[in-house]
């Protein structure tokens, strides 16, 4: 085959970027093709810190020297800054979060949606896509994390920071918990669960933001926070007080759940607010039994968050079906995304939209 420009770019077309399901010359990501003599070059150009890009490079290598392998490849990396995304500015008691690039809560109006299996399995996919995570789970009056991670029981570490002048300016940082990758913090290993149920007010609240604002993580590329169900005010203050990107809001396609997300979006949406909108997760979309994998029954309604995610223009970033490994692995505490399967896959699919 003759190498022209053309062809080369026909042919890395043919390259997919994993996280973004789309393909790296549709993504824009690869510029000034040149054909020199005896080789092609080109700059493959990525937008930050990027942990596929090795193997990205790679598979546009391999792809190259199929078709042409009398021809030399040399491919540029180029790593440039993502587009300016405004970078919030932290106030007092936010240090823990200065190296923490993106921090995106996981809400749901309603409880019992799956918001926390979302989360932990988004936390763990994020995780073997390459990136450094950390998954806060702030639902102070049903901390799941623990059970869902098999991590219950456990007891993070303190670490006491001395003031520099007196006594008095010491103060504590939570280690988080690390398994599967993934930071964990949860108000679970510290409360009975008996315990957070009480909790109410500013108690509820403050204790939710310890989970975020006093826990020691480090560098991480994303901070999942997944928050109790709800729009109160807790939510209120939490959105507010945190220096977050955006939210990912999850949903059953049940009416009563659909109500839920209208009003998710329009808290985040609210003029004291505005926090960004990634789009809306639907979960339990459908459910198809292991002995007729052709059929699916649409248990709680049929595209209900679509609906409502174009009434809104936000994108549905992925349809979850109702998978008995879901639940079992959520129960045992390891989560389905630690496997092959649908879930991982549409968990990649997701976490390129973030
Ligand atoms: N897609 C799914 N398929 C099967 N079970 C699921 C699915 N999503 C969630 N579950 C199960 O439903 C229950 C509630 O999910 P959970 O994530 O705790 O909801 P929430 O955090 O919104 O209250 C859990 O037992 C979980 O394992
Ligand atoms: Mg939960």
């Amino acid at each position: 085959m003759k190498a022209d420009i053309k062809t080369i770019n026909k042919i890395l077309a043919s390259v997919f970027h994993p996280a973004k399901d789309e393909n790296i010359v549709s993504l824009g990501m690869v510029e000034d093709v040149k054909i020199e003599e005896e080789k092609i070059k080109f700059k493959l150009v990525f937008t930050g810190r990027d942990a596929l890009a090795g193997s990205i490079k790679k598979e546009c290598e391999k792809v190259l020297n199929e078709a042409f392998p009398d021809m030399k490849i040399s491919i540029l990396e180029l790593v440039r800054e993502k587009k300016p995304e405004k970078k919030v500015k932290l106030e007092l008691g936010q240090e823990q979060l200065s190296d923490v690039d993106k921090i995106i809560v996981i809400a749901s109006g309603k409880g019992g949606v799956g918001k926390s299996t979302v989360a932990v399995n988004l936390a763990i996919t994020l995780a073997k896509m390459g990136y450094k995570v950390g998954l806060a789970d702030a639902d102070v009056y049903g901390p799941s994390v623990p059970k869902m991670t098999g991590t219950e029981g456990f007891m993070p570490e303190v670490e006491i920071i001395e003031g520099e002048n007196s006594e008095s300016e010491k103060s504590e940082l939570i280690i988080p918990i690390e398994k599967y990758g993934v930071k964990w913090m949860s108000i679970g290993y510290f409360a009975r669960p008996e315990q957070a149920l009480i909790w109410r007010g500013p108690m509820a609240c403050n204790a939710l933001k310890q989970m975020i604002l006093q826990v020691k993580w480090g560098r991480l590329d994303y901070l999942l926070i997944d928050l109790p169900p709800g729009t109160g005010d807790i939510h209120i203050s939490m959105v507010h007080d945190i220096p977050l990107s955006g939210a990912i809001i999850v949903s059953t396609p049940q009416a009563v759940a659909l109500a839920d997300v209208e009003k998710g979006v329009n808290m985040f949406r609210n003029d004291a607010i505005k926090k960004h909108i990634y789009g809306i997760i639907e979960n339990m979309a459908w459910f198809t039994p292991a002995e007729l994998p052709q059929n699916k029954y649409y248990i709680f309604g049929k595209d209900g968050c679509k609906a409502i995610a174009d009434k809104y223009d936000l994108p549905l970033l992925g349809q979850i079906p109702l998978i008995q490994s879901i639940r079992e692995g959520g129960d045992n505490g390891e989560p389905t995304a630690l496997t092959e399967g649908p879930v991982l896959e549409a968990m990649k699919k997701i976490a390129g939209y973030l």
